[in-house]
């Protein structure tokens, strides 16, 4: 296949990098009166224990690659009293250990995609950084793979390419495994479900720094299927062994798709065809990400007269089939409506994870936001998140870069091979739905979203969204209440109040509300 030029390729990566997070909404848990003092009372003891190359604090070597990894730049204006930077689960259990003794705020950070401000880094608290575990391995006897909490999807895939397998991840290389805790959405996900409905074994450092191993079916069966959808609210990971996908080698053709990109003119039939597609298509082999994107920077101010920027729309599909073409009667509505660049041919599923660009590029401010359509809900809903999506960027286009307003279709067979797998604590209703994410790249280098949370949050009041199906963990605004649109949102309130009775997570780590 003919790739995209690197100009159109930067474009297509830039529309990704757009989310919204969120700095000041509040989570009702009161902080300890001295946070910062704990913090430092607990870096020195793990200075003591660790020594300084896995403890740093400020000045310390590697302190500053820790503070700047976080792609959302608004993550990466907290200061940590110290770093760890564990190189075997031994070393978190000894963190873990002396946070919870110490009463110390914390945050754990694996490929440091989180748009939620505060959720992968901690002002005055302890930051667990996984830069130094990053191991991938494949067990052809038990045909799985072992991933450290560190590695990013891309190199986990170049790691793994000689096996001819792969994880299911996600659908950009940067990304890490921080993911998983969250469901994940991949090109995959259709065969077999969310990314996590694939764990076959989870180990996980409780709060009172306890190393267990989850499985489906031992001891640990509902805190294996909390860690399906519970993000950063049950312990820390420290090892993931998953089943292995054999998706073929990079030489191998498996898949027939591409990138189509489609002018403005385009979007209203595009919307159509969205609607349509989440509303019909439920074939496993079958997988869709639709990005509406309006880049604000672009195209430069309107005219002499009126300095606001202009507003550059540029919308982009994926679409893959697992199978040597795009059957007509699922792709052919997208197929047909004008494009600007139409890349397709037959790809390997490395060439497919290569066709956003890497999702890599830092320095920007960026907040996420979610919504959820079933598939029945009604063509004007579609109609109506454009509309307010469109609305909403006029509004904050003097604090923008770039919008995003995107679809990712969940069909029935997704659904219904995580049931297959034992569940998780999304839970879906088994009836076709699509996740809807905002996102909003700020301004290059601008710390202060207080200019756009006021157009943000009219925004996710004003969207149409179904009530009864679950809200995206990785793709919501921390003032979303996710957790509570879960299916198993009893049982994940009763395995947390087990693993972690004094609730000791919820008040000294940031993160969703809801337990
Ligand atoms: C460019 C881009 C593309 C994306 N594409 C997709 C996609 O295709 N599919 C999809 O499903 N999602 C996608 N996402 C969303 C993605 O799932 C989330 O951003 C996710 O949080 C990223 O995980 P991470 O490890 O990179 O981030 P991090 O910020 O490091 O981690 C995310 C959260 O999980 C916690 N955490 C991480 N590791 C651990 C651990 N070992 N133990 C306990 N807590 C932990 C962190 O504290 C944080 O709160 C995308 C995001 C971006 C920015
Ligand atoms: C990662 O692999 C290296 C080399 O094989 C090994 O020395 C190290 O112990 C491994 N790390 C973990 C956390 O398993
Ligand atoms: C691979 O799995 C087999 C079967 O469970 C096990 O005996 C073996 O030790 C594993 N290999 C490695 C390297 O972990
Ligand atoms: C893009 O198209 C939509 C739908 O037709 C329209 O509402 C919107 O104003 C257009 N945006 C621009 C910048 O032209
Ligand atoms: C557009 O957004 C502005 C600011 O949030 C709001 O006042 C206005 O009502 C919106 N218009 C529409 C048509 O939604
Ligand atoms: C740690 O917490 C788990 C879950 O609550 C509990 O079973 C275990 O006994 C605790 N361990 C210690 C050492 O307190």
């Amino acid at each position: 296949m003919r790739f995209l030029s690197p100009r159109l390729l930067a474009i297509a990566a830039v529309s990704w990098l757009f989310d919204v997070g969120f700095a000041t909404a509040a989570f009702g848990t009161a902080p300890p009166a001295t946070p910062i003092l704990a913090a430092e009372d607990a870096c020195s003891s793990l200075q003591a224990s660790l020594g300084s190359t896995i403890v740093q604090s400020s000045g310390g070597k590697d302190y500053s690659s820790g503070t700047s990894n976080a792609w959302s730049y608004l993550n990466n204006q907290q200061q940590p009293s110290c770093i760890v930077f564990p190189q075997k689960a031994a070393h978190v259990q000894t963190a873990m250990t002396a946070i919870y003794r110490n009463n110390a705020r914390y945050a754990v950070q694996a490929g440091g995609h989180s748009a939620v401000t505060g959720w992968n880094n901690v002002q005055g608290g302890v930051l667990i950084f996984f830069s130094r575990m990053k191991n991938v391995s494949y067990n052809a006897t038990r045909d799985t793979i072992a991933l450290d909490p560190g590695i990013h999807w891309g190199d986990a895939l170049t790691q793994l390419e000689k096996f001819g397998v792969a994880p299911a991840g996600g659908r950009l290389n940067d990304v890490g495994t921080g993911l998983l805790l969250g469901g994940g959405y991949s090109y995959l996900a259709g065969e077999y479900g969310f990314s996590s409905d694939l764990y076959v074994e989870v180990d996980v450092v409780l709060v009172n720094g306890t190393l267990v191993t989850a499985t489906a079916s031992n001891h640990y069966a509902d805190l294996f299927r909390a860690l399906k959808g519970g993000a950063n609210r049950f312990g820390i990971v420290t090892r993931y062994e998953v089943q292995a996908i054999h998706t073929g080698r990079i030489s191998d053709k498996n898949w027939f798709g591409g990138l189509i990109m489609y002018p403005n003119s385009s979007a209203d039939a595009l919307i159509q065809a969205v609607e349509k597609y989440v509303r019909t298509v439920n074939d496993p082999k079958a997988s869709i990400l639709m990005a509406f994107s309006n880049v604000v920077n672009g195209p430069g101010p309107r005219s002499v007269q009126d300095p606001t920027p202009a507003i550059g729309p540029m919308h982009i599909l994926t679409l893959f089939y697992h199978g040597t073409s795009l059957p007509s009667n699922i792709f052919g509505d997208f197929l047909a409506i004008p494009s600007v660049t139409k890349q397709l041919g037959a790809v390997s599923y490395i060439d497919a994870q290569n066709i956003l660009g890497n999702g890599g590029d830092r320095g920007y401010g960026q907040l996420f936001g979610a919504s959820v359509l079933q598939g029945g809900a009604g063509l004007d809903q579609y109609q109506a998140a454009f509309r307010l999506w469109s609305n909403y960027t006029s509004t904050v286009r003097s604090n923008s870069y770039a919008t995003v307003l995107a679809f990712t279709p969940i069909q029935v067979s997704q659904i219904q091979a995580g049931r297959d797998k034992g569940g998780n604590l999304m839970d879906p209703p088994l009836s076709n739905y699509a996740a809807v994410q905002i996102q909003t790249q700020m301004t290059k280098g601008l710390k202060d979203s207080s200019g756009i949370q006021g157009p943000r949050q009219q925004l996710f009041k004003e969207l149409p969204r179904t009530p009864g199906y679950p809200l995206y963990i990785n793709e919501c605004d921390s003032s979303q209440s996710v957790f509570e649109t879960y299916g198993r949102y009893s049982e994940m309130k009763t395995t947390y109040a087990k693993y972690d009775p004094t609730r000791f997570n919820v008040r000294f780590t940031d993160g969703p509300s809801g337990l």
